[in-house]
């Protein structure tokens, strides 16, 4: 008997680890694979038992579950059926996380034999002009929060002169609701050293960190395990698959501050200083770690680039909407009935995505609001729910999509309590460089408590702090908090009037 059951931080927080060791003690013979998540968070510990060269899910499992598994399993308490065959998976187009869930993480053999280095050996085949090229045609956009063009970034760094170069890969997912980038290095770890060592040979940069934060203890130990086997098999180290490129790369560990997420502060951090925010010029690409020419990438961005390089960049842009190009693994999160992670082209309608995806809400009230792109995102309310799922879409509405995560609230939230909270978010955070956002976020504080004490006349003031925290900030933690902020307030006045109105009565 074949099992899979996900090593994933979330299935190991609802009791993994206990149960797969009670199904080697009650089934010593069973052949149990640790897996990554299949992103059905609903449904952890999801157990995969395959019957037939085809694997059943049987979850939300329990321990007291596992006697069952000996008898007629098309009958057990838990069963699913077949995993591939449920409407979440069926929906979906997997292309960055193809292999998240399906396959085991550390093992290279299984890697290869789902598609995994064919793409690094095609690009061993281009010059890095080449390379450079695919990746900009395949569309592919900064998936960190900013969107910006990949192959664009890389073309800079290729150009720089310079004795060294490196690759960072951005892991610190400091946003809150989102973690395609944890299960991602969880589940197939080796796409994303295979997109490093493609930005690597592209850019020139033989040295790369992905900097990991310490809260995804799993993600570290995972994703150092598979640095050390890929060195191992020629993947990394002074000859790439025998060629004449050379790429190595380490795990760096952050000590968890949500600024480190921003490119330069993740830079001071990982050259041991203080994570403050740098001012730019000079670019990271051409003066980064080190005051060497960097590439900075999120976690998807890279863990994507194997896949275009495997299938081609035209197959990639074929998938998406306008400007928004190929696949993006949505986070649903929050309120909701089912949470975890969607990849799908690019364009899908917001309202979609939270009624027929997610099925709206856990507690099956109204969906009043949904948070797109972490803290710094602005709330939509149902009237908006035709935004297509887009970079330049959310723009024209006020918002962003930042990582992609999406938080779900029912019609018991009170938006004014999100605004004090966004502005209370980026006064904790705040790493203190510039004015708009260290004093700014305070004030933001004490204005929004003083509309909730019925002082409406504080309602243009927190708008007139909001446009100076969105102009004159350094960086987008103090630029885009007035995202959440604004949004409450105009979608949703009541909140901040009924507020109001209670306490002056
Ligand atoms: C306050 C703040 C926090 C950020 N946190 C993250 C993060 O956790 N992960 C990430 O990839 N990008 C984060 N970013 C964006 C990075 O600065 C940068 O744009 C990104 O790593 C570039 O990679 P990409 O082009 O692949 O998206 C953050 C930006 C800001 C302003
Ligand atoms: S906006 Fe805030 S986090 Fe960004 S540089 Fe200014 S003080 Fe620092």
């Amino acid at each position: 008997m074949k099992m899979y059951l996900p090593l994933d931080s979330a299935a190991v927080a609802l009791g993994a680890d206990e149960i797969a060791a009670a199904i080697a003690a009650r089934f010593p013979e069973a052949t149990l694979v640790r897996n990554g998540s299949r992103g059905m968070v609903w449904l952890e510990p999801l157990l995969e038992v395959e019957i037939d060269g085809v694997r059943h899910g049987f979850g939300p499992f329990e321990t007291t579950d596992i006697d069952a598994l000996a008898g007629d399993l098309a009958n057990h308490p838990k069963a699913l059926g077949p995993v591939d065959d449920l409407p979440w998976m069926q929906r979906q187009t997997r292309l960055t996380f193809a292999r998240v869930g399906v396959i085991d993480p550390l093992s290279l053999e299984d890697y290869r034999a789902h598609g995994g280095v064919t793409g690094l050996e095609r690009a061993l085949s281009m010059s890095p002009a080449e390379i450079v090229t695919e990746t900009t045609t395949s569309g592919l956009r900064g998936r960190g929060g900013a969107g910006f063009p990949t192959g664009i970034k890389w073309k800079t760094v290729m150009e720089a002169q310079a004795d060294q170069k490196y690759i960072v890969c951005n892991a610190d997912e400091g946003d809150s609701g989102t973690f395609a980038d944890r299960m991602l290095m969880e589940g197939d770890p080796f796409t994303l050293i295979e997109g490093m060592a493609i930005a690597g040979i592209a850019t020139g940069a033989t040295k790369g960190y992905v900097y990991l934060r310490s809260e995804y203890p799993i993600a570290i130990e995972v994703m150092n395990k598979a640095v050390a086997i890929a060195r191992q098999h020629g993947l990394l180290g002074a000859s790439i698959l025998g060629s004449a490129h050379a790429f190595d790369m380490e795990i760096r560990v952050g000590a968890g501050a949500y600024v480190c997420g921003e490119e330069t502060s993740l830079l001071n951090s990982m050259e041991g200083k203080r994570g403050v925010v740098r001012a730019k010029p000079p670019l990271p690409a051409l003066e980064g770690f080190m005051g060497k020419p960097t590439v900075v990438n999120n976690v998807i961005s890279l863990a994507t680039v194997p896949v275009i390089f495997e299938r081609g960049a035209k197959f990639y842009q074929d998938f998406g909407l306008g400007r928004s190009r190929g696949t993006i693994p949505l986070q649903i999160a929050g309120n909701v009935k089912h949470g975890g992670l969607f990849e799908i082209a690019f364009g899908l309608p917001l309202g979609e995505i939270v009624d027929d995806i997610a099925g709206g809400t856990a507690s099956g009230r109204p969906v009043k609001a949904v948070q797109v792109g972490g803290p710094l995102g602005a709330y939509f309310p149902r009237a908006l729910f035709d935004t297509p799922f887009g970079y330049e879409e959310f723009t024209g509405k006020k918002g962003l999509i930042g990582h992609a995560g999406l938080t779900l609230f029912d019609d018991q939230q009170d938006m004014l309590k999100m605004a004090r909270f966004a502005m209370e978010f980026c006064a904790i955070e705040s790493c203190g460089k510039c004015t708009p956002c260290r004093i700014g976020s305070v004030r933001g504080v004490e204005t929004v408590d003083r509309i909730a004490q019925g002082d409406a006349s504080a309602i243009p003031l927190l708008t007139d702090l909001c446009e100076t925290m969105k102009d004159g900030s350094l960086c987008a933690l103090g630029g885009f908090t007035p995202y959440p902020v604004m949004s409450a307030l105009t979608h949703f006045p009541d909140d901040f009037a009924t507020t109001a109105q209670e306490a002056a009565e």
